[in-house]
């Protein structure tokens, strides 16, 4: 007979947190300061060039100390051994989980199912390196002769947010003379708006998807095919010129008519929001080529290092994982903001909202057991300064508490005049001013009339962390990416939830495909919905005539 499993609200470290969130629970970050001068140096600490402050958190070293005793008693330095052997460690799909191995130097092995994955890995590597010099170079023609001048990345959810927020932040390194774009919603909108003004003798469409099933992904790609057709004569052997294909499944790929030549690939160990280093990062590399694209990839696996081997209390991504769990399981948190102080990360937060949403999103253990503590966080966010100007009123002074991470480089890319000092000097009076507020006295002080004090006090005591690096390039990117990822992993270790599958998303797949034929039948339709569902559909399709 196993051993039953310790539950989460079982373990010592979990109860003795519970005992001592009470204790700390009035604890005011201005008392935490007050005490310890030093306590901004000491909550501090520095790797592969990511320094992390997280000195504005309510934590005490005993919390601290508690935290990574939960980590110890859930068995994280185990589980990340596992995911590093390449275990299969998803365990509702029986997968590994190896985006680790996207980034694993020539030369090192890891071994799936009894193959090594690590020359596979850089065979594809080395086959988007060809082919994104050729098209960077203009030596791949197409169809008419012309240089590509246009690349479309059509894909959803991993196969397009990873690419698009790290086209966006890489942009500076990028490649000015091509067009990038992205198709991922299966509204004709984005398609028509993506295309609107190219030419499909210099368009290349990148058609990413890891089942090549994908409702939205395969619909677009029909589109883009039939567009691509038209604008080139109708001649089918155009394809070959204008669509590559990136995916895991190589008979649908020739199926959709794009030759296996063409097509770049990856494996079922590496789930779709893990995978924007992995051959889905093809327009990536397109854009900035692939000494920056190899870059990339050392800085992901630069942090994989760090996370395998560092201490857990100087652990970047452990640190972040465990003070999520605390703010959402102590404090009743649901959200974290991510505050990128920098421009070209405008994508990110959305990139993390799928990561971390769809890995943590969970509501059973790994066992099936319905969990009696809450997961996952909703991460949202805009770049700054443009937030301060909009949501920040609610995170200084609304009922919430939301833990924010700010996220700031030393350098900039663009250097203007003041920008960037004045950039800096607001990250960190955000920071400043959600930690230690404003007293009723100080606001008093300035001669405030007192029906108007309680209005302009700040409470202050609200958490974040502040993450610096010194600019933004391509390996620090892969650093960053992979941080969040691994504090993902922390987090799913602590709530012991397979943070790699994604039930949740199937449901709403399957009833869309039965609605699609009661749309579009000319018969009115047997409906057997609720009578809201049936309502709508009904109302859509009388007026639908009276729009067209
Ligand atoms: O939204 C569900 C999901 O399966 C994601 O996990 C995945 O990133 C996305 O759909 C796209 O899937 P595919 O790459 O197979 O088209």
């Amino acid at each position: 007979m196993t051993a039953a499993i310790q539950s989460l609200t079982g373990r010592s470290a979990w109860k003795a947190l519970e005992a001592h969130r009470q204790k700390v629970r009035e604890l005011h970050l201005r008392q935490l300061f007050a005490d310890d001068p030093k306590r901004g140096e000491r909550l501090a600490t520095e790797a592969v060039g990511l320094y992390l402050d997280y000195s504005k958190n309510r934590v005490t070293d005993e919390t601290l100390k508690l935290l990574f005793q939960l980590a110890e008693e859930c068995g994280l330095r185990a589980r990340i051994e596992a995911m590093f052997r390449g275990e299969k460690i998803n365990i509702t799909e029986n997968r590994a989980v190896l985006h680790v191995a996207l980034r694993a130097p020539k030369g090192t092995s890891i071994i799936v199912d009894g193959e090594d994955v690590v020359p596979q890995v850089h065979a594809v590597l080395d086959k988007m390196a060809d082919f994104s010099n050729r098209i960077r170079s203009g030596a791949w023609k197409g169809h008419t002769g012309k240089p590509i001048r246009n690349v479309i990345n059509i894909g959803i959810g991993g196969s397009d947010l990873g690419p698009v927020m790290a086209y966006e932040a890489l942009r500076h390194y990028s490649q000015r003379s091509i067009n990038f774009r992205f198709v991922s919603n299966i509204d004709s909108t984005d398609f028509a708006e993506a295309v609107h003004d190219l030419d499909p003798s210099e368009t290349l469409f990148i058609i990413s998807s890891k089942t090549f099933t994908t409702l939205e992904t395969m619909t677009n790609a029909h589109t883009a095919r039939d567009w691509s057709l038209k604008g080139l004569g109708g001649d089918v052997s155009a394809v070959a010129k204008h669509f590559v294909a990136v995916s895991t499944n190589a008979s649908k790929v020739s199926e959709f008519g794009i030759d296996t030549a063409n097509m770049f690939e990856f494996w079922d160990w590496v789930g779709g929001r893990y995978s924007m280093d992995s051959a889905i990062g093809l327009s990536t590399m397109l854009a900035i080529g692939s000494d920056n694209f190899r870059a990339l990839l050392d800085g992901f696996h630069e942090m994989d290092e760090h996370f395998r081997t560092a201490p857990l209390e100087q652990n970047l991504p452990v640190l972040l994982g465990l003070l999520a769990v605390w703010y959402t399981d102590f404090f009743g948190a649901d959200t974290v903001a991510v505050l990128p102080y920098e421009q070209y990360l405008k994508r990110f937060p959305a990139y993390l909202q799928q990561l971390t949403m769809e890995s943590n999103g969970k509501h059973v253990t790994l066992e099936g057991v319905e969990v009696d503590y809450s997961t996952g966080q909703i991460y949202w966010g805009e770049p700054g300064t443009n937030g301060q100007h909009s949501f920040y009123q609610l995170i200084h002074q609304g009922t919430r508490l939301i833990p924010c991470d700010f996220i700031a480089f030393v350098g900039t890319l663009n250097p203007l005049g003041r920008h960037h000092d004045m950039l800096l000097a607001n990250v960190f009076a955000q920071a400043e001013a959600l930690a230690f507020g404003k007293t009723p006295e100080q606001v008093k002080a300035e001669g405030t009339p007192d029906w108007l004090v309680p209005h302009r006090v700040f409470e202050g005591n609200r958490p974040s962390n502040t993450i610096l690096a010194d600019r933004l390039t391509p390996q620090m990117l892969g650093k960053l990416v992979a941080m969040y990822e691994h504090s993902v992993f922390t987090q799913g270790t602590i709530w012991n939830i397979d943070s790699f599958d994604q039930w949740g998303v199937e449901l709403g797949k399957v009833l869309a495909q039965r609605i699609v034929p009661e749309l579009e039948s000319k018969a009115e339709p047997a409906l057997g919905h609720d009578s809201s569902t049936n309502c709508l559909i009904r109302r859509y399709r009388q007026l639908r005539e009276k729009t067209l």
